[in-house]
């Protein structure tokens, strides 16, 4: 058995922020498993949709090559504020961060073709299946893509479960995870 995931005062300070403001942040294992992708991946260019008040952009950064930069996209701007500063509480230099406010549909088709290693979605579930041909074209091979409670999601899990472009697989809490082939 695995021992609980223990926060830091940074991860809990945004946490607190994030219930406060009625914005749900990922769980300290969902944390504890993009840290691990993102080292694995050797992860210098990530993409984040939802920003919220930056738990997951603390976990991803945590994992990523110590100059990789995170790409990450919200529609609110209030939150992304809190972000911005639980990251420079946290010690992240603010050339790591490009923080994008924005609809992430109309964002992700700004974004290079295969520049990214690893892009984490964790936003409004309605909108998931939407971003599936975005999130494959803009992963370079083996890079990978893991949406937050999609194994839930029939109509996701169906689309990426028959994308022979992906192999897929179901980890912590249900993130469905897919690597790009
Ligand atoms: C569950 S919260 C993200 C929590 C964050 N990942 C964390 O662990 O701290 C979902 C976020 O998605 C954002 N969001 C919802 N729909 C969006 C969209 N279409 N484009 C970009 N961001 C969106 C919300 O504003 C909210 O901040």
């Amino acid at each position: 058995m695995a021992p609980d995931v223990v926060e830091d005062d940074s991860l809990s300070a945004a946490r607190v922020r994030a219930a406060a403001l009625g914005c749900p942040a990922i769980e300290p294992r969902v944390g504890a498993a993009l840290r691990f992708l993102a080292t694995v991946l050797r992860a210098r260019a990530v993409v984040e949709i939802g920003t919220g008040t930056g738990v997951s952009a603390l976990y991803l950064l945590r994992g990523m090559v110590p100059d990789g930069v995170l790409t990450s996209i919200d529609i609110a701007p209030e939150l992304q504020a809190e972000a911005k500063r639980a990251l420079r509480g946290a010690g992240i230099a603010p050339g790591r961060t490009r923080l994008i406010m924005g609809r992430a549909l109309d964002v992700l088709p700004r974004l290079t073709d295969g520049g990214y290693d690893l892009l984490f979605v964790d936003a409004a579930r309605a909108d998931y299946a939407a971003y599936h041909d975005e999130a494959v074209r803009l992963l370079r091979p083996g890079g990978v893509l893991a949406f937050a409670d999609g194994a839930g999601l029939p109509e996701l899990v169906r689309g990426v479960y028959a994308d022979d472009r992906l192999v897929p697989l179901v980890i912590t809490d249900g993130m469905l995870a897919a690597a790009k082939v």
